[in-house]
């Protein structure tokens, strides 16, 4: 696991791509918030809400521009929110800590790039004195021991891999004939993320253990990162429907916006009318992919929730900000090991689409 994290991590180097442009993205400040906690040097003044510096990895990516949404919505009366975007290039991320520092924010969110860039962005950090949480995108262990001003908020990648094997054990038990050459086994084609990445790692090895822990055979016919992105997701599947269509009886995607490529792919060969069809999986469980749920096309997905992830920045590093010890107290949230949010992940199909609304 650990080579393979590592070959995964220098793909995603690889496959950084150097942006350019520039967008931000400002909260405005309405009403001053009252600091109750112990001054720090990184306090804002009295009386003044604390500024938060955010950087996330790209805009253009459908679940983070949720947690983005939710990160200005929970700041609305706590705090100002200055969200910039990283363009997916680890280099402009950097450069975008500096500028926060150089600003004085009182604490950064940080949604990086690169996750093994963090250990860079919090030496930055501690030596301006400024708390950072980081997001969505795991630092390494020995990282996260750096500075005790250092939190993570994010969700257990594997629960989110489980749940996924899940949904497709339970559509195989109801439905035998999707083991189309009555072998026993699931043969499958996976659809993954960005390599390097937790939840691209861990929900490609935990999907299929899921499935044989539920005592099924499963055999991969294809597996490609498509990076998240729905357009490279549709010609990824494009492709395995070439090369091995008659083979194929399930699509796991480590994320919905490819399952919802890999869904056109499908569409474009026949699939989703006149009794054809094929179950694909994702996660997230994001407005199209529910929408796509309700059409059935979707066989199933798992809530990455948004709201809670974002609200959940704002609040520890809002609390950081303010001087306080994020805690239950403080937050509203557990911290678990001194310095971690998980939020959980849901199963969801077209039965209980509701609450993921
Ligand atoms: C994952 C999410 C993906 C993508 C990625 C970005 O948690 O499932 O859709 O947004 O984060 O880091
Ligand atoms: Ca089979």
């Amino acid at each position: 696991m650990k080579k393979l994290l590592t070959l995964a991590v220098a793909g995603a180097l690889v496959a950084t791509v150097a942006g350019c442009g520039n967008k931000t993205e400002t909260t405005p400040s309405t009403s001053p918030a009252a600091s109750t906690g112990a001054a720090a040097t990184t306090a804002p003044a009295a009386g003044k809400k604390p500024t938060i510096g955010v950087a996330i990895y790209k805009f253009d990516d459908t679940f983070m521009s949720g947690v983005r949404a939710a990160i200005s919505d929970a700041a609305k009366d706590k705090a100002t929110v200055d969200i910039v975007d990283s363009q997916n290039s680890q280099p402009t991320q950097n450069d975008k800590v500096d500028l926060f520092i150089t600003k004085k924010v009182n604490a950064l969110a940080i949604n990086a790039v690169d996750r093994t860039a963090a250990g860079v962005i919090i030496d930055k950090a501690k030596t301006a004195n400024i708390p950072v949480v980081f997001l969505n995108r795991e630092p390494l262990a020995d990282d996260m021991k750096k500075w005790d001003k250092v939190y993570y908020v994010g969700a257990k990648a594997e629960q989110s891999g489980t749940m996924e094997g899940q949904l497709l054990v339970d559509y195989f038990k109801a439905h035998p004939e999707a083991d189309k050459n009555h072998d026993g086994k699931i043969q499958y084609v996976m659809l993954k993320g960005e390599p390097g990445h937790q939840d691209a790692e861990l929900r490609t090895k935990f999907s299929i253990q899921a499935i044989t822990d539920a005592g099924m055979g499963v055999e991969k016919v294809a597996e490609d990162t498509a990076m998240w992105d729905r357009v490279k997701g549709q010609e990824k599947m494009a492709a395995f429907l070439a090369s091995s269509e008659s083979k194929i009886e399930a699509v796991l995607a480590n994320n919905d916006d490819m399952a919802l490529g890999a869904i056109e792919a499908l569409k474009a060969k026949g699939y989703f009318k006149d009794g054809k069809t094929l179950p694909v999986v994702g996660v997230d469980a994001t407005a199209p992919a529910l929408q796509a749920l309700s059409d059935g096309t979707l066989l199933g997905t798992v809530l990455n929730d948004a709201k809670n992830q974002g609200a959940a920045t704002t609040s520890v590093a809002t609390a950081l900000a303010n001087g306080l010890v994020p805690s239950k107290e403080t937050t509203g949230y557990d911290i678990t090991d001194g310095k971690y949010v998980w939020i959980s992940y849901k199963k969801i199909t077209k039965d209980n689409m509701n609450e993921a609304k």
